[in-house]
């Protein structure tokens, strides 16, 4: 069996890792850093290109780049938060054919759990080449406060990557589980995250045989950095519309060019006191000729900025306290999770709220990947993974009235199942419907509609004499399924979603294929590369040693031919190296190695 690797697919920043040797450990990428942007990009030639290298071309190419695609996932066009990102983002956002989002990349449309599924097959890769072996199977970790929709879509991710997702993990429970590993205590944690676009609090206790209960779990699946990137955006945009009077949002270029500098200066604030803000040429105008921006902004300023977006997190703490019914000074350590945790005013908030400082020892951008390391390894070995987590959002259905009948209250430990009993209301009715959704209002329209289900082809019979059981399940991933019995004959019955926002398996089935394509194709170009910087080496190698092999060889006809012949070769090859395809590249190396036999031969007869 393959290993299992744990994969924290982040808004801003994606990792992986595995155990190795008993521990966890991240895995770097190619260029030797532990997290990988989640940001890709399609050159004007097509090529997909992420993390990194896309980071870096996203002021030239900012229409066809994407960053933030997480804080879209399982997401219906209409909803206000793909609303926010169609207004705010560099990249087109249309609605797509089942109301979800889609985002146009060079005239070609990307679903969601596409865009999210080339990290998860970036972090295959970076695994694949550290384990030098084949990896299909990940323990994938979601913002806790992700509902029913948001989990699907990571799940359609991972299909779509080819990635089997073995369990999907909540980041906190994730954080807490790392933080556990090779400390023995018992202790109630309180694990604050905020990362580039979601914010969770979850509140853990470790007991006495090391298993971990969340207690409780709540948060903003639209709360992070990105908000306090947007805060002070906005600021430098109307400092500058103040002082030239020109909306640098008119410029896509523009626009990235400030949003990567206040993240820059974001970053930069959280160790210096100020900071200066410097774009030249940000934008021209026939009137004004080119401009420069440049501003400088102190970390009071950025505090002032986004001091509300920092208060809204405590609130979400005292809730999530609240729900686990404890106070601050029950929690005997607070972890920080998360980039946003690097900043001051954070980090005085927390130690404020909770009335202690928060814990030292963790690594706020790699325990989340390290626990879903360590539950992979569990699941591996078909161990228990002592993790006992609940679903952040009750899950009920839509009674008369349109009122919302929790089934399963939130808090609730999981997996767990409820059965509802559903009777017929008039005679011979042939079908029931049954409107799921999640969420914490009384009422229907306020809450998530997850899908409806028809109950068909009922028994035949007088109003309120057929009845079904249907069973509502949690499941360990935190996913919703529902199955229906007739009572009185013990028949299964069929259960057809009548909606869903997100993928049809025929869609999702079209976008694994070119998922795979687009790996093979991949993998292709990588070993031809190998092969031409092999086919290099032996070049350079062979240019050295020739002038020598003239010298003591060309005296003898046969020498002479020799060294004539190698020469040949090597100008042969060095000439058509760049265009050569990977069967010319084969044969062109193993001619490579044929000539530097035959030099190394004719050398040591010479000497
Ligand atoms: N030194 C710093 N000071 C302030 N903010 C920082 C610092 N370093 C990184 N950040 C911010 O942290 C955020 C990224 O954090 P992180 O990598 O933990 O997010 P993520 O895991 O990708 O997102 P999420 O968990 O929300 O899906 C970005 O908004 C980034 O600007
Ligand atoms: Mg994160």
């Amino acid at each position: 069996m393959s290993r299992i690797v744990g994969i924290d697919l982040g808004t801003t920043n994606c990792c992986v890792a595995v155990v190795d040797g008993g521990k966890p450990r991240v895995i770097p990428n190619k260029h030797g850093y532990s997290t990988t942007p989640s940001v890709v990009a399609v050159t004007e030639a097509g090529q997909r290109i992420v993390g990194q290298i896309a980071v870096r071309q996203a002021v030239t190419n900012p229409e066809h780049t994407v960053q933030g695609a997480k804080r879209l996932m399982g997401r219906p066009f209409d909803s206000e938060e793909a609303q926010h990102a169609a207004a705010h983002a560099s990249y087109r956002v249309i609605a797509g054919p089942n109301g979800d989002v889609r985002i146009v990349l060079h005239d070609k449309e990307h679903s969601v759990p596409e865009l999210s599924a080339m990290f998860l097959q970036e972090m295959r890769v970076v695994a694949e080449d550290f384990t030098q072996e084949r990896v299909d199977r990940a323990v994938v970790t979601v913002p806790a406060y992700f509902n029913d929709n948001q989990r699907q879509a990571v799940r359609d991710a991972g299909a779509i990557a080819g990635l089997e997702v073995v369990r999907i993990l909540n980041e906190p429970t994730a954080a807490a589980l790392a933080y556990g590993f090779g400390r023995a205590e018992p202790k109630t944690l309180a694990v604050y995250d905020l990362g580039g676009g979601t914010f969770d609090i979850s509140i853990v206790r470790i007991d006495e045989e090391g298993e971990f209960h969340v207690v409780s779990t709540t948060g903003d699946s639209f709360l992070g950095g990105e908000d306090f990137d947007e805060r002070l955006m906005d600021f430098l945009m109307k400092a500058f519309y103040r002082d030239n009077a020109i909306d640098l949002r008119t410029s896509p270029i523009a626009l990235q060019r400030v949003r990567q500098a206040a993240q820059k200066a974001k970053a930069e604030l959280s160790s210096v006191e100020q900071t200066d803000v410097s774009l030249p040429f940000v934008i021209a105008t026939p009137e004004t000729g080119p401009l420069h921006l440049e501003y400088t902004i102190t970390r009071e300023m950025l505090e002032r900025l986004t001091a509300d977006l920092v208060t809204r997190t405590l609130q979400i703490c005292e809730l999530g306290l609240s729900y686990a019914q404890l106070a601050p000074e029950h929690v005997d350590e607070v972890i920080l999770v998360g980039g946003m945790t690097r900043m001051p005013a954070v980090q005085r908030a927390v130690e404020e709220f909770f009335g202690r400082p928060p814990c030292k020892g963790v690594h706020a951008d790699e325990v989340v990947a390290l626990g879903a390391a360590l539950a992979a390894h569990a699941i591996e070995e078909e161990r228990d993974t002592g993790l006992h987590d609940v679903t952040a959002h009750s899950l009920g259905i839509m009674t008369a009235g349109g009122r919302f009948d929790a089934l399963i209250p939130a808090m609730e430990p999981v997996p767990t199942k409820v059965e509802e009993l559903f009777t017929t209301s008039r005679d011979g009715q042939a079908a029931l419907k049954v409107v799921v959704l999640q969420g914490q209002s009384e009422w229907a329209a306020e809450n998530t509609p997850l899908g409806r289900f028809a109950l068909t082809n009922l028994r035949p019979g007088p109003a309120g004499t057929v009845r079904v059981r249907v069973t509502f399940t949690i499941d360990e991933d935190g996913m919703f399924s529902v199955g229906a019995k007739d009572l009185d004959t013990g028949e299964e019955k069929v259960i057809d979603v009548l909606a869903s926002s997100g993928l049809s398996d025929d869609e999702i089935e079209r976008m694994m294929a070119d998922s795979a394509e687009y790996l093979a194709h991949r993998r292709a170009e990588e070993s031809k590369e190998d092969s031409r910087q092999a086919c290099s080496r032996l070049i350079a190698k062979l240019e050295g040693v020739l002038p020598e092999a003239e010298k003591k060889m060309a005296w003898t006809p046969v020498g002479a031919t020799a060294v004539e012949k190698a020469k040949k070769a090597v100008t042969a090859v060095k000439t058509g190296l760049d265009e050569a395809d990977a069967d010319a590249l084969t044969k062109q190396h193993a001619l490579l190695l044929r000539v530097e036999q035959m030099i190394e031969r004719a050398l040591e007869k010479a000497s």
